[in-house]
């Protein structure tokens, strides 16, 4: 049985910190997307996310903590300017990969020796890990291959029955993932573009190099980044801005489209302009039209500035899917 909670109700923040601390699964909003959570020191627990979502066991999961100090405990060591970053970031969309502390188990980390570390922008996850007092390891709380959810709804469509507890903050502000830098090497690497432009994290911290994600590199460094992603059921054709009305009356069958042109239609949905806005209800309108049964959903892209490359990177890996 998975019961739905009001996310700012204080009795249910008490109850979902207790069933974590029993080795429950709790989802939980954060600024980016809805997360998956369990206590990050039970293994057993741990264990429980991977079989609710399907996950393979070589995907890493990022630790959630509320503040540096919980951070610390997670961590081996935190360089300075891994401190840097954090002070700037923190709370906000941006994991730290550091070397892994003694108190994480293997399975958080999927047997390597770093580990992912998140302090969330989100009064509902912040007011939980206090509650909690520990690290909550969360993956978006998506079936494995579905696009994250944004929505409290979202994740009761993927994953009733296989968590206890879902704390409904509403729709996610963000509504991308958040950027993942690798903070173990001389130059930062980001292996994977998110809520954090990697504009901002240059402006930072000077040099800091990006996997784009086609770079078989990747594999080795953030094994999810080759796992199917953010795919829905129907086939996901990425097209130029302005193109998609076109391209939707080149094809045959039931086929969606995601504009930000005022564009018509019962299988249309239209975005805002602004990378912040498209961000946002992507992946709402994914799920939506996907609901609807399409063979194909058209989605116009986006320029590749500041959030619009990790908009485009979610894009690709769907119309790869
Ligand atoms: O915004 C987010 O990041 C959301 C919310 C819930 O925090 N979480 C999320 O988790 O998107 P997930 O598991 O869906 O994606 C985490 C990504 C994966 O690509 C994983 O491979 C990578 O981060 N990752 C986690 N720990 C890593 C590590 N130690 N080294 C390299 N990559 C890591
Ligand atoms: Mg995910």
């Amino acid at each position: 049985m998975t019961t739905v909670r009001g996310g700012h109700d204080p009795a249910a923040i008490d109850e979902a910190a207790a069933l974590l601390r029993a080795g429950q699964l709790v989802a939980f909003p954060t600024e980016t997307v809805y997360g998956l959570g369990a206590d990050a020191f039970n293994k057993d627990a741990v264990a429980g996310i991977f079989a609710a979502k399907g996950r393979p066991a070589d995907n890493p999961l990022i630790v959630h903590v509320a503040d540096m100090a919980a951070a610390r405990a997670v961590v081996g060591e935190f360089p300075p300017l891994a401190e840097v970053v954090a002070a700037a970031l923190w709370p906000g969309s941006l994991t730290i990969v550091l070397p892994r502390g003694p108190r994480v188990p293997d399975i958080v980390t999927a047997g390597g020796d770093t580990v992912g570390v998140r302090v969330p922008a989100h009064p509902v996850a912040l007011q939980l890990l206090k509650v909690f007092g520990g690290a909550i390891a969360a993956p978006s709380a998506n079936r494995s291959g579905r696009p994250s959810p944004t929505l409290a709804s979202h994740v009761l469509a993927d994953l009733a029955g296989r968590v206890a507890m879902i704390l409904d903050g509403g729709a996610t502000e963000v509504g991308l993932e958040s950027t993942v830098v690798d903070m173990t090497r001389d130059v930062p690497l980001v292996l994977r573009r998110g809520g954090v432009t990697l504009e901002r994290l240059r402006a930072l911290l000077g040099r800091v190099d990006c996997l784009e994600g086609q770079d078989t590199s990747a594999v080795a460094r953030s094994p999810g980044l080759r796992h199917r992603h953010y795919a829905p059921r129907a086939r996901v054709v990425l097209v130029g801005e302005g193109e998609g009305e076109a391209a939707v009356r080149g094809m045959s069958g039931r086929v969606g489209l995601i504009s930000r042109e005022a564009a018509e239609g019962e299988l249309v949905r239209v975005l805002p302009g602004s990378a912040e806005g498209f961000a946002h209800g992507l992946f709402a309108a994914l799920r939506e039209l996907d609901l609807l049964g399409l063979d194909r959903i058209v989605v116009e892209g986006i320029d590749e500035a500041g959030l619009g490359a990790a908009i485009m990177d979610r894009l690709r890996r769907a119309a790869e899917g």
